[in-house]
């Protein structure tokens, strides 16, 4: 790849989850399950659940400010702010312009962007766009999610795995060789009933009939995902090494979506990746979607995990159906 004149990277990182925790034995008492099945299944023990007057906005402002604080960067200097959900405050305004508005980012551009759970992967590198042309110096991506408020918790095959979170990074100029080295991005729409929420926009707009028939709520066929998932995480993180022309070795950390231990395992393995060097943290939050990604990249960063110079390979895939990966060479001092 040719050099580039303005190197893109994480500045900083932050995450918030919401203090109630579900458990795998409260779930037994909902619906007919056992935590024996779900660990087995997905390898998630719990989850967080966001409060009734809890939204979207409010995990990702703490998020984002957590981030503005590890990056040392005021609200003002944020040129662009990206938000990745597919659990908005509301279709309009963007829960990006409210975190604009309450974060008091008064120069910023902001949008929502729908990805679902490869969001975070696609905002990071619509960002380093920005920055990389010197269009922007800095933004601002988060991925938050509020999806207990979209789960049939009747519906064995889908209320177990789901949780809720926001993880945040900003984005800004980082030393040469370092930062967003390569991505990958794709679709199969052809796919795109997989998983959705059939009665959420002009299509099938909300009504009574819709709500009874729970057709607002998330429909996903396990089994097509879990299919799907196995292949393109450890593809796509390839198609963006094979760029880089950098062997899959080279590989210091894989921080993948957290939708299943199976297919987070699988995707290791494609990789030859031992799993002491994949951050996993699906036990605690279940399958946050967005937010899984920068969740995972923030705690893995406040834990001191990675080193300066560490090769970080981020691979999601998702509703759409979606994927995406970036390597990262991390340039934050120890
Ligand atoms: O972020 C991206 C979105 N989603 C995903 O990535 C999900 C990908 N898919 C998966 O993770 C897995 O397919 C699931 C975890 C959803 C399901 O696991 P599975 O091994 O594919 O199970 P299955 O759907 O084949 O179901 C096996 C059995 C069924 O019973 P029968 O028909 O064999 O009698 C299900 O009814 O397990 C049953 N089952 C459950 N049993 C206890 C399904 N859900 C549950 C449950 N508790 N929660």
């Amino acid at each position: 790849m040719t050099a580039k004149k303005i190197n893109a990277g994480i500045l900083g990182t932050g995450y918030y989850l919401p203090e109630k925790i579900l458990s795998n034995n409260d779930l037994e008492t909902i619906v007919d399950t056992s935590d024996e099945w779900i660990t087995e299944r997905t390898g998630i023990k719990e989850r967080r659940i966001a409060a009734d007057d809890e939204a979207t906005s409010d995990l990702a402002i703490r998020a984002a400010e957590m981030a503005l604080k590890d990056a040392k960067t005021s609200p003002e200097e944020i040129d662009l702010i990206i938000v990745a959900t597919l659990t908005s405050d509301r279709i309009i305004p963007s829960t990006a312009c409210m975190i604009q508005n309450r974060l008091g980012a008064s120069r910023a551009a902001a949008f929502d962007l729908s990805a679902a759970c490869a969001g975070f992967a696609y905002g990071l590198t619509v960002a380093a766009q920005f920055i990389e042309t010197g269009a922007y110096k800095k933004a601002l991506v988060i991925g938050a999610e509020t999806l207990s408020k979209y789960i049939n918790w009747e519906d064995r095959n889908t209320c177990v795995l789901f949780g809720d979170g926001a993880g945040a990074a900003v984005i800004g100029q980082v030393e040469d060789g370092f930062g967003l080295l390569s991505f990958d991005l794709g679709s199969d729409g052809a796919g795109g009933d997989a998983i959705q929420i059939p009665s959420s926009g002009s299509l099938m707009p909300v009504s009574k009939e819709s709500i009874d028939q729970r057709l607002n709520l998330i429909h996903m066929n396990g089994k097509d995902v879990f299919k799907f998932a196995v292949k393109v995480m450890g593809n796509t993180v390839k198609r963006s090494l094979e760029k880089l022309d950098m062997p899959k070795e080279k590989i210091d950390w894989l921080v993948p979506h957290q939708a299943n231990i199976r297919i987070i395992q699988s995707a290791a393995r494609r990789l030859a990746m031992p799993m002491d060097k994949v951050v996993v943290n699906i036990q605690k939050y279940g399958n946050m979607s967005a937010a899984c990604i920068p969740i995972a990249l923030a705690e893995a960063a406040a834990e001191k995990r990675f080193h300066k110079g560490d090769i970080i390979a981020l691979s999601g895939f998702g509703a759409g159906l979606t994927w995406a990966s970036c390597i990262i060479r991390w340039s934050k001092e120890d």
